[in-house]
């Protein structure tokens, strides 16, 4: 089996969703998901858990932030988990890694693991997210097009298409997140922390004194049509 990453977006609350949704809209974390999922966090032998952390997560907020480099919000083919412009947040993940070019697309897909609730909380034509092999975690339904779908999280590390991803993410929601990171092949969890509150009904577990948090970037702004919201990116390691 393969160890795994975590990706989330939390509020003040450690909120991640509510009524079966995403309460906000912050289009420099849907690009960033879309990024750090499709590409991945690692590049050959350097990786943003080098000691170098910091000025790496810093230098993707810097161009995943810039009048450049921004991404525009409500893109064709983003779920709502992601809806960056696609070419602005390769751009950006490109300097994220070190300013390394993302891999070429042949050299096989990462994976993303979700709960049954999140894939469905998806709209049908932005599922399954593309150039990712997608795996829906169900006990009560078998059948997801386009993805494939396990009974438990053993058996989804476990699938060939998920051991011979380069990268594998766990992208929630709730329940499977606090499942997933009591888990001993968890090895990080990268989260967006968003600076306000959304009267979430489903939160993020707390991270236990086994993940170190190894990175963070600075507070950023985004102004949204209906709010502005603070925001940073965060690193989590064991
Ligand atoms: N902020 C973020 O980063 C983020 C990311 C993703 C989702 N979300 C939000 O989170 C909310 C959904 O979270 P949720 O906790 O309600 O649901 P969820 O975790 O997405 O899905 C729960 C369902 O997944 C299946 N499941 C969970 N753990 C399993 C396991 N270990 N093995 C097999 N199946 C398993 C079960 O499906 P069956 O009932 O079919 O057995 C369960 O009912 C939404 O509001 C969504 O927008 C937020």
């Amino acid at each position: 089996m393969k160890h795994f990453s975590l990706i989330a977006a939390l509020d003040s609350d450690n909120g991640v969703g509510r009524d079966q949704t995403l309460p906000w809209k912050l289009r420099a974390d849907m690009a960033f998901f879309r990024d750090i999922t499709m590409n991945g966090i690692c590049r050959g032998e350097k990786c943003f858990a080098s000691t170098d952390t910091r000025s790496e997560i810093q230098r993707a907020e810097l161009l995943y932030l810039s009048p450049h480099a921004r991404p525009e919000a409500g893109s064709r083919g983003a779920s709502p988990l992601e809806q960056g412009n696609p070419d602005s947040s390769s751009a950006a993940g490109a300097a994220f890694h070190g300013g390394q070019k993302a891999k070429p697309r042949d050299q096989g897909k990462n994976a993303v693991i979700m709960g049954r609730k999140t894939w469905e909380s998806l709209p049908k034509k932005h599922r399954p997210l593309v150039d990712r092999h997608n795996v829906v975690l169900s006990r009560t339904e078998t059948s997801f097009a386009g993805a494939e779908s396990c009974t438990d999280i053993e058996t989804a590390l476990s699938l060939p298409t998920v051991i011979a991803a380069p990268e594998v993410f766990i992208i929630g929601g709730g329940a499977v997140f606090a499942e997933a990171i009591k888990h001993p092949l968890c090895r990080r969890v990268i989260l967006t922390r968003i600076d306000a509150r959304f009267g979430c009904d489903v939160f993020f577990p707390v991270i236990s004194d086994r993940f170190a948090c190894t990175g963070t970037s600075d507070w950023q702004v985004e102004e949204g049509k209906t709010a502005t919201l603070r925001f940073r990116f965060e690193l989590w390691e064991c």
